[in-house]
C-alpha cells in the first residue's frame, strides 16, 4: 500500500497543455488510496474538461469562488482546510507569478493564499515552454516561491508540445507521485549518503552464455528508493535486472561479480551506509571463451571450471570506514532453512553489525518478503509484507542504529 493512502490531496490545474497529465495523475493519486479535490482555473478549463477530473476523481471540481454549491459561498476557505497538501500541477508562469503577489482574482489563487500555511503545504508542478522557464522572470519567481515555504517540484526535459526541446515539461504523473510520497517521507537519513548493491551478477562463459541466479533486485531497488524517500543521497550498483531506477537515485549498472567490486570500491569512499542485497555470483568460470564455444558432432560437452568470485560485502566490511564505524555495512543471506542460526553465523563471518536474513526461495522475484534483522544483540523481525514497505521499515531501523551508536558501531561477538 502506498504511504499516500488516506490522505487528501487539493489537486490544482492552472493553464497549461500539460493539463493532459492530470488526467492520468489525478487517477494514480486515487488508486493509491488518495482522496482528491481538483479546483481548476479558467485557463485550465480550455485544456481539460471538469467532466473528466470530476469523473476520474470522483467528486464533484471547483471552477470558481463564486459557486452556488458551497453555502456559505467560502470554497477558498474550507477546501483546504481538511487537505494535506494542495497540489498544483501544472502550474504555469503566470500562476507562479500570480502566487508571488499574493494575487488572488480567482478560485485556486484565492485558496492557495488563504490555507493554513502551517499545516496545509503546497506543491508546484510547473510547466512551460524552455524559455519561459528559463526566463529570470520565471526563476526569480521560483527562488522566491520556495523562500517563502513553498515545494516546488523539478520540471522534466525533452520534447514540448510548442515543437521546441529543453526544460520546461511537467513531471510525468508517476514521477509526480514519487515526488509527492518523498515529500510525505520523514526525513530520517538527512545527510546521508548509502551505496545499494542490488540484482544478480551475470558472469560469462563465452559472448552468448553465462551464468547467474535468480535474482530480480526488486528488494535492492526497494531499499534504494526508500533510503532516497527518507532524504539520503542514494547509489544504486546494479546488476543485470530490467527494473525502473527510482527517482532521484544515482544507477550504476554492472555484470559481473568483478565488475560489481569495481564500482562499489569506486563508489564507497565517503558514503556512510552500504547495503549489499545482491545476489552476487560465488564463483565464475576460470576461462570466459572470446568466441562462442560450438556444439560439435563428437558428443563432448564443454569442461568448465570455476573460480572463486570476491565477496564484495566481506571486503567492504574490513576497510578502514567500517572499522572505525564512519561506514555502517548491511549485509543479505538469502537462506533456504534455519533463517537464524544462518543469518547469525554469517553476520560475524562477514564482519558486518547488521545482517537481514530472508527465506530465498518465498521471495525470489516476489513483491513480497519477510525479513529477520540480525545484530550482535538478537534478531527482530520485520513481518511479511510489500518489499516496499520492508525497505522503509529497515531505513528507519537503520537510522535508528545510526543516531544512537553513532562512531560506536562494532560487529561483536
Ligand atoms: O555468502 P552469501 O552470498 O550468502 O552472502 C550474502 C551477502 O553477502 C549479501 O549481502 C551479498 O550481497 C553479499 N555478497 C557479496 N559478495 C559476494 C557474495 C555475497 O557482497 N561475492
Amino acid at each position: 500500500m502506498s504511504t499516500l493512502a488516506g490522505k487528501h490531496i487539493v489537486l490544482g490545474l492552472s493553464g497549461g497543455i500539460a493539463a493532459y497529465k492530470s488526467a492520468e495523475l489525478c487517477r494514480a493519486l486515487v488508486k493509491a488510496g488518495v482522496t482528491v479535490q481538483v479546483v481548476m482555473t479558467e485557463a485550465a478549463e480550455h485544456f481539460m474538461t471538469a467532466v473528466t477530473m470530476q469523473a476520474l476523481s470522483g467528486k464533484p471540481v471547483f471552477t470558481s469562488q463564486w459557486d452556488s454549491r458551497e453555502p456559505s459561498n467560502m470554497a477558498h476557505i474550507h477546501l483546504s482546510r481538511d487537505a494535506d497538501a494542495i497540489l498544483v500541477a501544472p502550474a504555469s508562469a503566470d500562476f507562479m507569478a500570480k502566487l508571488l503577489h499574493g494575487r488572488a482574482d480567482e478560485l485556486l489563487s484565492l485558496m492557495c493564499l488563504a490555507r493554513p500555511i502551517a499545516q496545509v503545504p503546497l506543491i508546484l508542478a510547473p510547466a512551460m515552454n524552455r524559455e519561459m522557464w528559463a526566463n529570470p522572470a520565471t526563476q526569480r519567481n521560483v527562488a522566491q516561491l520556495k523562500a517563502d515555504g513553498i515545494h516546488v517540484l523539478d520540471v522534466g526535459q525533452g520534447d514540448q508540445a510548442c515543437g521546441e526541446t529543453g526544460d520546461g515539461r511537467m513531471l510525468e504523473a508517476e514521477e509526480i507521485l514519487e515526488d509527492l510520497e518523498a515529500f510525505f517521507t520523514p526525513k530520517v537519513l538527512t545527510g546521508k549518503s548509502v551505496l545499494v548493491t542490488a540484482g544478480p551478477t551475470y558472469e560469462a562463459i563465452d559472448p552468448v552464455r553465462g551464468i547467474t541466479n535468480l535474482s530480480s533486485g526488486k528488494m535492492g531497488f526497494a531499499i534504494a528508493r526508500a533510503a532516497r524517500m527518507a532524504g539520503a543521497d542514494v547509489t544504486l550498483i546494479a546488476g543485470p535486472v530490467s527494473l525502473h531506477t527510482p527517482r532521484g537515485v544515482k544507477r550504476v549498472n554492472v555484470r559481473s561479480a568483478h565488475d560489481m567490486l569495481q564500482a562499489v570500491q569506486v563508489h564507497v569512499p565517503d558514503q556512510g551506509v552500504f547495503v549489499a542485497t545482491a545476489a552476487v555470483a560465488d564463483w565464475r568460470p576460470a576461462n570466459s571463451a572470446e568466441q562462442k564455444i560450438k556444439k560439435d558432432s563428437s558428443g563432448q560437452t564443454p569442461q568448465l571450471s570455476f573460480v572463486e568470485n570476491p565477496d564484495i560485502l566481506a571486503t567492504v566490511a574490513q576497510s578502514a570506514a567500517a572499522q572505525t564505524g564512519a561506514l555502517f555495512c548491511v549485509g543479505f543471506a538469502a537462506e533456504s532453512h534455519d533463517l537464524l542460526a544462518h543469518a547469525t553465523a554469517k553476520r560475524i563471518r562477514k564482519g558486518v553489525p547488521l545482517l537481514v536474513g530472508n527465506i530465498g526461495p518465498d521471495t525470489f522475484g516476489q513483491d513480497d518478503n519477510a525479513l529477520l534483522l540480525v545484530d550482535a544483540s538478537g534478531a527482530r523481525e520485520l513481518p511479511h509484507g510489500p518489499k516496499q514497505e520492508l525497505a522503509v521499515q529497515l531505513m528507519t531501523d537503520i537510522a535508528n542504529r545510526l543516531t544512537l551508536h553513532a562512531g560506536s558501531f562494532g560487529v561483536g561477538g
